[in-house]
């Protein structure tokens, strides 16, 4: 079991719950935890894909995608990748895929830039993710 955890029951114990107890948290422990710990989905986004598994090796030619924990990563051109959420914002389905020039979503066919801009449907943007490279290793971070 993780500091975390144990600590977290060790919080409830004492009868915080939910915001209190993340306000807990993030006020008790800021020092060491915070940096790094996140409440919000998005900002939990950190995975590292390696390029020379078969299941992500499409990653290595420009112009295709893999899907991974809800994130579309796409490879966009000979050095750079792009990663945006799963989740469309226009009515929340899980549908974004890359096609090439720009993130889109089947569902309705809304379109984003590859740093997420809603380019058509809807004026709403998607969360995007920064990317790494390091030898076969691809990050994906918030
Ligand atoms: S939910 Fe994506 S375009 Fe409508």
């Amino acid at each position: 079991m993780s500091t975390k955890i144990q600590r977290h029951e060790f919080l409830r114990s004492l009868g915080f719950k939910g915001a209190s107890l993340l306000a807990v948290y993030c006020g008790a422990a800021s020092l060491s935890s915070c940096q790094n710990e996140s409440v919000g989905p998005a900002s939990a986004i950190d995975f590292t894909l390696d390029l020379s598994n078969a299941a992500y090796s499409a990653l290595n030619t420009v112009g295709k995608y893999v899907i991974y924990n809800q994130v579309v990563v796409a490879r966009v051109s000979a050095t750079s990748f792009a990663a945006v959420t799963q989740i469309c914002s226009h009515e929340g389905r899980a549908q974004v895929v890359y096609n090439g020039t720009n993130f889109y979503c089947s569902a309705h066919g809304a379109t984003f830039s590859t740093t997420g801009t809603a380019l058509s449907v809807t004026n709403k943007a998607i969360a995007s993710y920064k990317t790494a490279l390091s030898g076969t290793t691809l990050r994906v971070y918030a």
